[in-house]
């Protein structure tokens, strides 16, 4: 066996993982394309890659109808998204595996296609997303340049948390074993955390404890719902995707990670800053700093950290004590039996990046698992 800090059993939360490889939440756009609900064949390739006592995070899922930015998304917050998931946690819990749920708003990485009227998309503050090659998705599927958001009222923001809250609570109805905040990759917990997205000059604005309210009282309503243990959290400080990208993001994120802290999650999920935009291109930034290197000081829980990790830098992390468990997304898409792959030495199937986003079962279900015969 190789890797025997990978595959050593890891407590998160209440539960006993096996081993401390986990999926990442990776966005694949293959709901059903009108009532965004999860249908069969999700269930089958998060199926596909459920190993016994093994977390699963699955893609990162609209939690109200504004905060949706691409076609194809699943959403939990309707009757027949959280049917749709129910398919997919029990075929995950059939298999012996755990799915937390990734709960996500995309603020105004989004289009007025996208958007209840056609209004604008939301945000903290009326600031477009600029830049060479930044262009938005309409929910025609055409790339088009961002719109200036509309900033959100200063009530309107009670009711994202409220969105979010109740959304953790269908992720319950649905089966799922706990839940993620997305607070990653320049969306909109992300905007409100970083100056030149959040403007605001009322209690979600201004200094770094107003700027990480939104995301602490996020974090708070699902913790009511779920109980802390069954929370997690995902951050990527020092990230550039979407747009993000704070100037000085030691004392914000610092301040952030303490402060999550203090509420006893079930994790802290970050991108490492390499891999940050991985889902638009491939990337692998140099000379960047190491978000688990630089906060696990600030963090007394479980890290999870993910970006372009193999079965070797994944058991160095852990063996150093930087991590305590590795998020797979790229290769876990090739590779649907990616624990026994990596803990076998057995070769890794490439993946095909022109499947990632949208249509059927093509680069989704039909990676094979290793058989003895594939070759990388
Ligand atoms: C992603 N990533 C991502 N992150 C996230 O928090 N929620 C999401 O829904 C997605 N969606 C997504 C889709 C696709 C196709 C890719 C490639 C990436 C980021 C992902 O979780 C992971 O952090 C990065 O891909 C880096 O890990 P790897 O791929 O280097 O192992």
């Amino acid at each position: 066996m190789n890797f025997p800090h990978l595959f050593s059993p890891l407590q998160v939360g209440p539960y006993r993982l096996q081993h401390r490889v986990v999926m990442a939440p990776l966005t694949r756009m293959r709901a059903d394309r009108s009532s965004f609900a999860p249908r069969p064949l999700n269930a089958e390739y998060y199926a596909q890659r459920a190993t016994p006592g093994a977390l699963l995070i699955a893609e990162a899922t609209p939690v109200m109808v504004t905060g949706r930015g691409n076609p194809g998304t699943p959403g939990i917050y309707s009757e027949a998204q959280i049917a749709g998931w129910r398919g997919v946690v029990d075929a995950v819990h059939a298999k012996g595996g755990l799915i937390f749920l990734q709960l996500w708003h995309v603020g105004r990485v989004s289009h007025s296609s996208f958007q209840p009227g056609g209004a604008l998309p939301v945000a903290p503050s009326a600031v477009a997303i600029a830049g060479n090659g930044m262009l938005a998705m309409t929910a025609g599927g055409k790339m088009v340049p961002y719109e200036t958001p509309r900033a959100l009222e200063t009530d309107e923001v009670g009711q994202i948390v409220e969105a979010f809250r109740q959304a953790a609570d269908n992720a319950k109805q649905a089966g799922f074993d706990g839940v993620e905040i997305h607070g990653a990759n320049g969306y909109l917990l992300e905007q409100f955390l970083q100056s030149h997205t959040n403007l605001r000059t009322d209690k979600y604005g201004g200094g770094i404890e107003n700027r990480a309210r939104l995301l602490l009282e996020i974090t708070e309503a699902a913790t009511r719902v779920w109980g802390a243990d069954r929370v997690g959290v995902r951050l990527s400080p020092y990230g550039i995707a979407n747009g993000s990208g704070e100037d000085d993001p030691m004392p914000l994120y610092t301040h952030v990670i303490k402060a999550l802290d203090q509420l006893g999650l079930a994790y802290l999920h970050f991108i490492e800053p390499r891999s940050s935009g991985a889902g638009r291109a491939e990337v692998n930034w140099q000379n960047v700093p190491s978000a688990m290197v630089l906060f696990r000081p600030h963090w007394r829980g479980v890290l999870i950290s993910a970006g372009g990790f193999t079965g070797e830098t994944a058991e160095a992390a852990i063996a150093a004590g930087h991590a305590d468990a590795i998020a797979f997304g790229r290769i876990f898409i090739s590779n649907p039996d990616l624990p026994r792959r990596l803990r076998d030495g057995f070769p890794l199937t490439p993946y095909n990046r022109a499947t990632f986003y949208g249509g059927e079962a093509a680069g989704y279900t039909d990676y094979p698992v290793y058989d003895g015969m594939a070759t990388a």
